[in-house]
């Protein structure tokens, strides 16, 4: 099934901590570099910064949380952290997810973008290698980094375009669910 990536918003909190607790310990692991308990999770989700980073994901038809994408920026640099529920992988959530991730870097003027994961994470290394991002080992870690194109006119445009959207598609899920 053909799931949209949309962009959260602070309303989505309670959904995304639902979406880090469901992870097992080993994803949490290869998440987080350590099986963090539930309130540690849902204290990293209350600590995203919405008016700095960017996070992206896909619902199910209950509007659960089944992957998402936190894009941190920092000072012109771009790091992806990924998760995708292990029913729902396999499905090219990741690639879509990276790519909303990239293309909303590009907007906000970052020169690169970074993924920051265990060097015995196969899907990732798989994954990292299939876009084409360099990547270094040291110590069992891995960095991948893409370097990224300076912004068009029309890039920013399209990306400020689904922002919106996502926004107001943001605040009809969230009454949409109360209601229910
Ligand atoms: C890594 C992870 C995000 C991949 O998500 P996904 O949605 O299943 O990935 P995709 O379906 O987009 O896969 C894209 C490509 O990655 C590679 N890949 C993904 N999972 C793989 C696996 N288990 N084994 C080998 N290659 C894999 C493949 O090349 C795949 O392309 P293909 O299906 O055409 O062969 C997911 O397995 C996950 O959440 N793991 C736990 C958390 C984690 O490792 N996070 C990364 C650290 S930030």
């Amino acid at each position: 099934m053909y799931r949209l990536v949309h962009s959260l918003t602070p309303l989505d909190r309670p959904r995304l901590g639902a979406h880090f607790v469901a992870l097992d310990d080993t994803d949490r692991r290869l998440r987080f570099g350590g099986a963090l308990p539930d309130d540690m999770l849902l204290d990293y989700v209350q600590g995203i910064d919405f008016s700095r980073d960017r996070v992206f994901a896909a619902f199910d038809s209950a509007f659960a949380v089944v992957a998402v994408a936190h894009l941190g920026i920092r000072e012109g640099t771009a790091e992806i952290g990924l998760s995708v529920l292990p029913a729902h992988r396999r499905e090219g959530l990741a690639l879509r997810l990276i790519e909303r991730c990239r293309r909303s870097a590009i907007a906000q003027g970052c020169g690169s973008l970074w993924v920051h994961f265990m060097s015995e994470n196969q899907a990732m290394t798989r994954l990292t290698h299939k876009l084409g991002m360099s990547v270094t080992a040291s110590q069992g870690e891995a960095d991948a980094r893409l370097t990224l194109p300076q912004v068009s006119a029309l890039a920013l445009g399209i990306d400020l375009y689904a922002n919106q959207m996502d926004a107001m598609l943001g605040v009809l899920r969230h009454w949409t669910v109360r209601a229910a």
